[in-house]
């Protein structure tokens, strides 16, 4: 959450600031600013409530220009979104700050410092590592000096990045739990949350790891680690290339992701299937021998891919008989867990950064209490990638849309392709893995055919814009699809939705149903479809109206509160993947009809490095 962008070069810095927090926008864009040394190496910082377009009115309207600057998107934890509570955060004209996480012990700080006569301007948990750099310094110290001394006493997580009119010609940094990159040019050198920020003007990267410190001036970088001893850290050569930022055709970045689906997860097949077998090599060396130990599997993850690992859930123990726990990593993390040695810990993200899927990899590593840990991500150069032993990447391209759309779909197919892998390595059903390899490669077809569909959705998203609440039901597999529905709609049109097993509804959420409440179910051709109908028909019978996706061959008895789009006939493992692309149409076409800012919706951010 948060994002950081800075930069030391030869040539004015500020437009270089603003693409990079452009490009960073989808952590938070509550507020931005930016903090630029003058000629006469004077701070001076714009900020602006809002997007980083409103940065940018403003930096036109009055420029400001300098070689070393730093810049910050932010998502509010401490203080309302508020221009005095934007970063970069200032101590006496002489120190300015941009910090990503939370520092925990602000508060017994804030008062020492304000006891010391330092006066806050912001409510936020930042403005205190400013000042009290400023205190260290009036203390006697050097800037670099000052900083450590400062880190040494905070609390909590961060990535912080430091200008000073002291010393110009250097940018500081230290990472302690959020990510961050440096970026090498020629001359010039950059510092930024992910390489995404940076690409536009360099492909060189050092990742810092944690505890690591570091000074960034023109011509060199100098690297701390958590033992203060100087460290050289590899330089890698970025492979994430220049995101495909542009809209196209489309209106929004989410509608357009929609669309990408049967592209990403034919990329995410690709290199991965053979003709009757999954190839073994795309996670990594000796894997085979890893997974043939495997005895039960515990997902974790947050959010949207949190609903993949359900689903998988379902798959894993129908194919495989190995059992499979699932938990929220913000649980997970702060839970006492019982060392299980047989256990694969199989992590599930977008971006790779999830503060709390993190720590929750760091818990078991640092207990040694998994047999094996691994990773199912989309971006190749992410801290899970790095910190995990197995790997295997989605390859849905850059996800824009806060709300996740491709990124779920291509995680689901990956997720097929790990239990193909792991029944591979057991060696005892071959006949399954030749189910799932010659399912997984209708999968591009029938994604086309449920995006055909889309007309009669938006259609059907008209009756939910006066809408407060609506319920998902499903059973089986496509309960947690039923979820990520309910997640969609809450996302992005901010009507509040909730999920329901379809079988539990008698026992509370049918005192819900009137003609207001719109019942939103997902009836693909499963053994549990006779049981789902009868479950409708109890909401029908108490006035509920039904909006349902269901299979083509089925019939679904039809009046005039009974909504149904149908959706090609498809077999039974596909069915989540192929019944998530309709809710996720229906949520988008209502977002739009509501004039909600559908790509950016409120109070979110795209990647949540804090926890
Ligand atoms: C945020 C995003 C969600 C995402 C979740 C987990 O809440 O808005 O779309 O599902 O984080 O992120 P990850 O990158 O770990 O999948």
């Amino acid at each position: 959450m948060c994002g950081i962008v800075g930069a030391i070069a030869q040539r004015p810095v500020t437009e270089i600031l603003l693409e990079g927090l452009r490009r960073l926008e989808y952590r938070g864009y509550d507020s931005a600013g930016v903090a630029v040394l003058s000629a006469e190496n004077a701070i001076q910082r714009t900020r602006a409530l809002g997007k980083v377009a409103a940065l940018s009115e403003k930096l036109a309207a009055e420029p400001i220009i300098g070689m070393t600057g730093i810049a910050h998107t932010r998502w509010a934890t401490h203080g309302e979104p508020a221009e005095r509570n934007a970063h970069p955060h200032m101590s006496k004209d002489r120190v300015a700050i941009v910090h990503n996480g939370i520092i925990e012990n602000h508060e017994a700080l804030r008062q020492e410092l304000i006891a010391e006569g330092f006066v806050f301007e912001s409510e936020t948990d930042t403005e205190v590592i400013a000042h009290l750099i400023e205190h260290n310094r009036a203390k006697g110290l050097g800037l670099e000096d000052a900083v450590r001394a400062t880190v040494d006493h905070l609390g909590g997580a961060y990535a912080l990045a430091v200008v000073s009119n002291d010393e110009p010609d250097t940018l500081i940094v230290a990472r302690h739990g959020s990510p961050l990159v440096l970026g090498l040019g020629l001359g010039e050198n950059f510092i930024g949350s992910d390489v995404q920020a940076l690409l536009p003007v360099t492909s060189r990267f050092i990742y810092l790891e944690n505890g690591d410190f570091a000074l960034v001036k023109r011509d060199s970088i100098t690297i701390f680690d958590a033992n203060n001893e100087q460290v050289e850290r590899e330089v890698k050569e970025s492979t994430a290339g220049m995101c495909s930022a542009s809209l196209g055709e489309y209106r929004h970045f989410m509608h357009k992701e929609i669309f990408e689906q049967p592209q990403s997860v034919q990329l995410t097949l690709e290199g991965r299937l053979g003709n009757d077998e999954f190839i073994p090599c795309i996670i990594g060396d000796n894997v085979q021998e890893t997974l043939a130990r495997v005895e039960e599997i515990q997902i974790i993850a947050c959010g949207t891919s949190y609903h993949a690992g359900l689903i998988a859930k379902y798959w894993l123990e129908e194919m495989t008989d190995l059992p499979c726990n699932v938990e929220v990593a913000s649980e997970y993390r702060y839970r006492r867990t019982p060392k299980r040695n047989k256990v694969l810990f199989l992590t599930l993200s977008q971006s790779g950064e999830t503060a709390d899927t993190l720590a929750a990899l760091d818990k078991v590593q640092t207990e040694k209490s998994m047999l094996a840990t691994m990773t199912i991500c989309n971006v190749a150069e992410s801290s899970l990638i790095r910190e995990s032993d197995f790997s295997l990447m989605t390859i849905a391209g850059p996800e824009i849309g806060v709300a996740s759309t491709k990124a779920f779909t291509t995680q689901l197919v990956a997720l097929q392709i790990f239990i193909g892998l792991l029944l591979q390595a057991k060696g005892n059903h071959p006949e399954k893995v030749k189910y799932l390899v010659n399912h997984l490669k209708q999968l591009p077809l029938l994604l086309e055919q449920v995006l055909d569909k889309d007309a009669a959705i938006e259609t059907m998203s008209e009756a939910f814009i006066e809408k407060h609440n609506a319920l998902f039901l499903g059973r089986g597999a496509q309960y947690p699809v039923a979820m990520e529905g309910a997640l969609k709609l809450k996302e992005i049109s901010y009507i509040h939705a909730e999920a329901y097993p379809a079988g539990e509804l008698k026992h509370g959420p049918l005192a819900l149903v009137d003609n207001e409440m719109p019942i939103i179910a997902v009836a693909p051709n499963t053994p549990l479809l006779e049981k789902l109908k009868s479950n409708l028909e109890e909401v029908r019978s108490r006035g509920g109206v039904l909006y349902i996706f269901a299979d083509e061959e089925v019939s679904i008895r039809e009046d005039e509160h009974i909504h149904t789009i149908t959706i090609p006939k498809v077999p039974e493992i596909l069915a989540p993947i192929v019944y998530t692309i309709p809710l996720q149409l229906l949520s988008y076409y209502t977002a739009v009809l509501k004039g909600t800012d559908v790509d950016k919706p409120r109070n979110l951010a795209k990647s949540v490095t804090v926890e």
